[in-house]
């Protein structure tokens, strides 16, 4: 394997998840982050968000990974450029571009002589990577008053999931790069050998996969590339809202959605995953690119109704839960209701477009109070949230005295609660279980009613039971 010089710019989960990668196979990776704070933090090996196995990875690659907030001691020397900075949606809807104008200044002001590879791995509209070029060209003119002799750009879509970062960098589908100067695929292909190849000795806290082979290396134009990262995530999307659509209908021919989805998902040509139905997604990227592709689709005059119909039947998931609630509860009013989750999935103290939170919106709107748990964001909620929401640290300061349990983060430690104890502290011994998550024949027979997403409901509740709606 020849080992690379890289940089990758933004130390976020993907930037940071991509660098110790890199590192961890064999290349001398430098993450620049203009947050100061943040950089200092991961010098010290201190990762400043919750990703399993990112900080392990990083101790594993130590020596060949290294951080600066300055751009003049990390893009010279580098053979490949990572761009990995956010971008997140702008006013209308188009993602908003200014940290990625910022990183190709700072990357092209700083670029040494040696052929280098600026490759976008943010999610941009399909034409950035062009974009991307002019900008590197001009700062490196700004300041050098001619023309860069040896760069190109590429655009390296990510596909990794938040909570299992690590595990899909290391072990992916595939890895898509598109280019248009062939020296930047070549020079990529090298780069990713080692993963491509399966070379490297799997880290004992993630062993491969049983049956893993070659990983595929799709080598494609850039406007190619920058399509396939949209595709993917609207086709996943809507494979989601697909599943909850029909879960609607199944609560009403009282089918049972799980049965369905398998049904379904056992066709080779459908696949069984993504089509879990519940609250539908959330996050940092489906909600973004969906409403990105839409942008994009108005902006070439191409309508999109099927994206746009993914994003209003995931809108109406969270809406329906309130309808679950109203039917039992009668009124929302003054009512207590006890959330378990605010991250938008488990395994991560993300809360960007988190279900949950759009749903305890609802709730709040509706006169309740909202009293929520999370196995890790509640630090994160209380800086970033204005919702005025409570926070339970315990399963018994969450339960007590609250009129409905709705669960909106499927956390694996939810299904191990003591729920026959908890009862007893409940108001109303209400389950509404919004990821079909949670065992259901347990909880019913410990007296609680439930409640799912396309499944029969089950258990009754004693109407003396529902304090205030006589
Ligand atoms: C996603 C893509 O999976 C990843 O390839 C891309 O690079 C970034 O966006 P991520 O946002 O981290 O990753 O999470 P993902 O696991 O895809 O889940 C997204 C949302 O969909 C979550 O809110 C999750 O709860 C929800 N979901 C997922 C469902 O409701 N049902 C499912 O069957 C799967």
């Amino acid at each position: 394997m020849l080992m690379k010089r890289v940089t990758v710019v933004g130390a976020g989960y993907v930037g940071l998840t991509t660098g110790a990668v890199l590192a961890y196979v064999g290349h001398r990776v430098t993450v620049v982050d203009l947050d100061q704070a943040r950089v200092e933090g991961l010098k010290a090996g201190k990762v400043p968000f919750v990703e399993p196995y990112l900080e392990e990875i990083m101790g594993l690659s130590q020596g060949r990974l290294a951080f600066t907030f300055r751009y003049e001691e990390a893009i010279p020397e580098a053979e490949v450029v990572f761009v990995a900075v956010g971008t997140p949606p702008g006013p209308d809807g188009a993602p908003d571009l200014s940290q990625v104008r910022s990183a190709a200044q700072g990357i092209g002001q700083h670029l040494g002589s040696g052929f280098t590879v600026v490759v976008n791995k943010s999610t941009v509209p399909v034409g950035s990577g062009n974009y991307v070029e002019a900008l590197v060209r001009r700062a490196y003119w700004e300041v050098y008053g001619e023309e860069p002799r040896s760069f190109a750009v590429a655009s390296n879509p990510e596909f990794l999931r938040e909570g299992q970062a690590v595990y899909d960098s290391l072990y992916p589908d595939r890895i898509v790069v598109g280019a248009e100067d062939r020296r930047a695929l070549e020079v990529l292909r090298e780069l990713y050998e080692p993963i491509l190849e399966q070379s490297f000795p799997a880290p004992p806290f993630l062993p491969r996969p049983e049956r893993m082979g070659a990983v595929p290396f799709i080598t494609t134009d850039l406007a190619s590339a920058e399509l396939i990262k949209y595709g993917a995530n609207a086709f996943l999307a809507m494979k989601i809202s697909f599943i909850n659509e029909l879960a609607a209908l199944a609560e009403r021919v009282g089918a049972d959605i799980r049965e369905v989805a398998r049904g379904i998902g056992l066709d080779s040509r459908i696949g069984p995953r993504f089509l879990q139905a519940g609250l539908g997604w959330g996050g940092s990227c489906f909600p973004k690119d969906t409403l990105a592709l839409v942008a994009m689709g108005r902006e070439y005059g191409v309508s999109m109704p099927l994206v746009e119909a993914t994003r209003e039947v995931n809108a109406l998931q969270r809406q329906r839960v309130v309808e679950k609630l109203l039917s039992e509860l009668k009124t929302l009013k003054g009512r207590t209701i006890a959330l378990l989750g605010l991250a938008f999935k488990p395994h991560t103290d993300d809360l960007r477009e988190s279900p949950a939170l759009e749903l305890a919106a609802l709730l709040v709107e509706r006169g309740a109070f909202v009293r929520a748990h999370d196995p890790v964001a509640i630090p994160r909620a209380q800086r970033e949230v204005s919702l005025a929401l409570e926070y339970a640290e315990t399963p018994e300061a969450l339960f007590r005295g609250a009129d409905a349990v709705v669960l909106a983060t499927d956390w694996p430690e939810y299904r191990m609660w003591p729920w026959e104890h908890l009862k007893g502290l409940l108001r109303t011994p209400l389950v509404v279980d919004a990821r079909n998550h949670l065992d259901r024949d347990r909880l019913v027979a410990a007296g609680y009613r439930y409640l799912g997403i396309g499944v029969p409901s089950l258990g009754v509740l004693n109407k003396e039971g529902i304090p205030g709606t006589g």
